[in-house]
């Protein structure tokens, strides 16, 4: 069986756990390869409704093997809630749950230096989540993190937690004029975390290995989207990790050769949130109805959604940098009841046209959407599973958007039950 990534082809949001959720039921093993709990992802069943902020969404269905990898930060009092909240669903997080060694943490300074960063960015600001997830990923990067395996060994820990306390302690005196945090305080407690989560911290690049030798089917779940990446996205209001499909690899220790598909996940329209450029947007009442038929909230933070067309230019930037050989296509039934639907073929900058993502930060800041209308349709999308049930205007625009993105529509959402869904190829039951 092949080993799939599933990505975000937009700015997040594009309903990815409920994609992860379905294709899991052919898969052995699902990984997480960044992001932290920035990421809100949901599922809906028969039985409940899940939301997702570290823990794969594939752990709905029992007997799968669920596993954060390397590249993820990791805030273990949020991760321990999560833990107990599905297991308040009925979801066992056992035996069957791995966090790499190599994983980072995050820590309460994390979170306070953000709050801080973000209070002096003025307009610059990112609107983060505010779950210290860029602050976290600084400190991998600058060689001063703490990670997983850390925790385990109480004596290393505090010793690296020591010397990066004298350090933070400095910047929230002096700078920010804020009390310093207490050696003793987080100590404790991060190594009361430890001994809860101990049993499920190994090398998780040899597990994952070892399934795929055993020709076992692995889904490595994206979190947030290809326009958040930290190196292709709208830089700087992006997250702090590779959201695209490369990150698969380096966030998780298996190489690229043994990913067979990348399937893409991309709304029927986009939707943003946070600060950061945005060429289709809407301010009006068609964005207010996209995000109230939509319920274009965040599953995270709880803040309304930005709203617009779909933006072909953005998606078809995701094949490219994401290599995608499939796109599922959420969300269709919002647009029901749209007399007409608009899809950006171009940005328009200073007389110049752009189909692709323009390389200076004013041309997207300031770019015209160019659009082509399509006719909208009359007979609800909602609930449809066949594509042949669709009305012609809804299988045009979806066949519109793959000769733009060039990439096949191998699924189509038409509802958030995970019944709701149209699957016209599914990308696991490709040959190798
Ligand atoms: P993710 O972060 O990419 O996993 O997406 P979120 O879970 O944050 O947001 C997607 C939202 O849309 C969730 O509330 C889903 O339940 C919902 N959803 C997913 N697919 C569909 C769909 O086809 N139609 C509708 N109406 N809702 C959907
Ligand atoms: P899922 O996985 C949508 C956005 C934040 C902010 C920027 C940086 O549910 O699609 P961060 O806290 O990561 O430093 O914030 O990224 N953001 C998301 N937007 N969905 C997400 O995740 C997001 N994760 C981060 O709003 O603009
Ligand atoms: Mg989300």
């Amino acid at each position: 069986m092949p080993n799939i990534v599933i990505v975000g082809t937009q700015w997040g949001d594009e309903g990815k756990g409920k994609i992860v959720h379905l294709l899991a039921n052919d898969a052995d093993m699902i990984v997480r390869y960044q992001g932290g709990a920035n990421a809100g992802h949901t599922v809906i069943n028969d039985h409940a409704q899940y939301t997702f902020h570290m823990i794969p969404s594939g752990i709905v269905h029992p007997g799968k093997t669920c596993i954060l990898g390397n590249g993820m930060v990791i805030d273990p009092a949020a991760l321990l809630e999560e833990i107990f909240l599905l297991e308040s669903q009925q979801i066992a997080v056992r035996e069957n749950f791995f966090i790499s060694h190599r994983a980072h943490l995050i820590l309460p300074y994390h979170r306070a230096i953000e709050r801080e960063n973000e209070k002096l960015k003025g307009p610059r600001r990112i609107g983060t989540t505010g779950r210290g997830i860029g602050p976290s990923y600084a400190d991998k990067m600058g060689r001063t993190g703490i990670r997983m395996g850390d925790l385990l060994d109480p004596n290393c820990f505090r010793e690296i937690l020591k010397a990066n306390l004298a350090e933070m302690n400095l910047f929230f005196n002096r700078l920010y004029d804020a009390e310093s945090m207490d050696l003793d305080g987080i100590f404790e407690t991060y190594c009361a975390y430890g001994k809860r989560l101990k049993n499920h911290v190994t090398d998780v690049s040899l597990l994952i290995n070892n399934a795929i030798d055993q020709s076992k089917t692995v889904l490595f779940e994206g979190a947030q989207g290809t326009h958040l990446d930290v190196d292709h996205g709208t830089y700087p209001f992006v997250t702090s990790s590779n959201s695209t499909a490369g990150g698969a690899c380096t966030g998780t220790g298996v190489g690229p050769t043994c990913i067979n598909e990348v399937v893409g996940v991309t709304k029927a329209y986009t939707t943003r949130v946070g600060s950061g450029p945005f060429p289709t947007e809407l301010t009006g009442d068609t964005g207010n109805g996209l995000r109230t038929r939509g319920n274009e909230f965040g599953a995270t933070t709880g803040r309304p959604r930005r709203c617009g067309w779909y933006d072909a230019v953005a998606v078809k930037y995701a094949v490219r940098v994401n290599g995608l050989s499939s796109l599922a296509v959420t969300k269709l039934d919002v647009l029901d009841g749209e007399p007409e639907i608009k899809i950006c073929t171009s940005y328009l900058h200073d007389g110049k046209h752009y189909t692709d993502i323009p390389i200076n930060e004013a041309a997207i800041n300031s770019c015209e959407p160019v659009y082509e209308v399509l006719e909208g349709w009359d007979h609800p999308t909602s609930g449809i599973t066949s594509y042949q049930k669709l009305p012609d205007p809804a299988k045009r625009f979806i066949e519109k958007i793959e000769a733009l993105a060039g990439c096949k529509v191998d699924i189509v959402s038409t509802g958030s039950h995970e019944k709701e869904t149209i699957i016209r190829r599914n990308p696991l039951a490709a040959k190798k």
